[in-house]
């Protein structure tokens, strides 16, 4: 299909969607509706929802943070562990009470668990209360089948087993000002053994280089001073477009915007990291140092099984690669315990890589098996004390690790672009550094969405304390 035909089919279904959000937002007008989104996953999951809770403003909700005051509940799913569906299991038993203390709430789920036929038959059996279903295709329909639940009164099931076009300029809301997420592709064509995102959110497609540059001038133009370029993987950005292009071609061109501040980017495939990428990195001063590289495994043995596609070996090589052109560069990292087939001579190999690499930050996850993935029939699985004996070893060595690395920061003074108040204390602004690292720093709110320079003065594990250099 030609590049021209892509833009006209999918601004016509937009259009199509605005038209129905216009007769929505006339016949429920006056009506003082509200709507409670909650998001699970990743930043996928979150850009996705920013969309649905574009829709549903156009449509003339309100947003609410408490599901009882709502009218429209959704939750936007994730299924890349077990643990996410049954939390979703979770929330929709109490949900359930809900309803039956207000019929005329909608409820809607959505996003990459409702993917499974599997999650279907158990929705439609144990769970025939929810009205709206849609999957991670069709997120732009969500006007449409809202319409069709409210004429007819009957649940709507809406899921799309591949994509079709992507759908530009849809309503948008953001969270932050002065900070937003921009997807670069969709889907994932890795196909890692125990992963289930290449099934739920099918293969991999870019958006053209010139829709995400344009979007980008229009953040920027609208206040924001970092984004961050979303995709499973970031480093295979444009292979399949009609002209292909590099993501670091891409990151340079971004660079070049007048006013884009910081420009960060998720998630790296080891295996996909290019020099070219490492020169881009080290040019352009607004294109921020730091990468999540998950590693997964720090055995080779185990990364083969896994399908990664790189070993231990060439990837504490990319490692040395990116500090030697980025000397101040911060690496962060995930990591899988327990794959099926995992000795006590592989963790000892991730132990190793976390000894050698020092991550300012790694998220640990213990394997969990994804039905319809080639390593749910894996033979040797490993049992579960020897699982949790390695987490907790590697969650140990990790800390502590990521302790030493921050050490180096206390009596630097960094640039923090601060971002909200923290949780604990309202006197507190927490903020990033260039390299992501979170900073905490008394400061007053004002300076929220501001860039300040603060002299670090002491650090914990994830996070380090400054105060405002005047
Ligand atoms: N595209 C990204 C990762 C997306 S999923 C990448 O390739 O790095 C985010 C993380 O969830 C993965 O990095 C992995 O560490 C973890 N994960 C994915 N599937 C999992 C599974 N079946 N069990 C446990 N962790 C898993
Ligand atoms: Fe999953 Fe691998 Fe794709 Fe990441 S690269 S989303 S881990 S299949
Ligand atoms: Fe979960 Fe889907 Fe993201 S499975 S991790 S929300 S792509």
């Amino acid at each position: 299909m030609s590049e021209r035909q892509v833009i006209n089919v999918s601004t016509e279904e937009a259009l199509r969607q605005a038209d129905i959000i216009h007769k929505l937002s006339q016949s429920l007008k006056g009506k003082d509706l509200k709507y409670c989104v909650s998001t699970f996953g990743c930043q996928m999951n979150a850009r996705d929802s920013e969309k649905i809770e574009g829709m549903l403003e156009e449509i003339g909700y309100k947003k609410t943070e408490k599901e009882d005051q709502a009218d429209f509940i959704i939750y936007n799913t994730c299924c890349v562990r077990e643990n996410a569906e049954l939390k979703i299991y979770g929330r929709l038993g109490y949900l359930k009470t809900v309803k039956q203390k207000n019929p005329n709430l909608i409820i809607a789920l959505c996003g990459c668990m409702m993917q499974q036929d599997i999650v279907l038959e158990t929705l439609k059996k144990k769970y025939n209360f929810v009205d709206i279903i849609f999957g991670t295709y069709n997120i732009y329909k969500l006007p449409e089948l809202m319409q069709t639940r409210l004429e007819t009164k009957a649940p709507v099931i809406d899921i799309w087993d591949s994509h079709q076009d992507i759908v530009e300029d849809l309503p948008n809301t953001r969270k932050y000002d002065f900070k937003a997420c921009v997807n670069i592709m969709y889907g994932c064509n890795n196909f890692c053994t125990y992963c289930i995102v290449p099934y739920v959110r099918g293969r991999e497609r870019s958006r053209e280089l010139s829709d995400i540059l344009n979007e980008v001038k229009a953040l920027v133009n609208d206040g924001v001073k970092e984004i961050m370029f979303l995709g499973q993987n970031v480093n295979s950005y444009g292979q399949n477009l009609s002209t292909p292009v590099s993501f670091a071609k891409l990151l340079s061109e971004a660079s070049q915007i007048e006013g884009l501040k910081r420009i960060r980017f998720m998630t790296s495939h080891p295996k996909d990291l290019s020099d070219e990428l490492i020169e881009v990195i080290a040019k352009y001063d607004n294109v921020c140092n730091s990468v999540h590289l998950p590693i997964q495994s720090g055995s080779t043995h185990t990364l083969t099984a896994m399908n990664r596609k790189y070993t231990k070996e060439s990837y504490l090589e990319l490692v040395s690669k990116l500090r030697a052109a980025v000397p101040n560069i911060e690496m962060t990292t995930d990591f899988i315990v327990g794959f099926p087939g995992e000795t006590e001579e592989d963790h000892l190999d991730t132990l190793d890589v976390v000894k050698k690499v020092k991550y300012a930050g790694a998220f640990t996850f213990i394997y969990s098996k994804r039905t319809g993935t080639p390593a749910a029939t894996m033979e040797d699985q490993v049992p579960e004390d020897v699982v949790k004996r390695r987490f907790n070893e590697l969650l140990a060595l990790t800390k502590s690790c990521t302790l030493e690395n921050m050490k180096k920061y206390v009596g630097q003074t960094v640039e923090v672009l601060f971002e909200e108040i923290s949780k604990n204390d309202e006197t507190v602004l927490s903020g990033r550094t260039d390299t992501a690292i979170l900073v905490n720093v008394k400061a007053p709110a004002a300076l929220i969405g501001n860039f300040q320079k603060v002299r670090i003065v002491d650090t914990k594990t994830h996070y380090l304390i400054g105060e405002l250099v005047k």
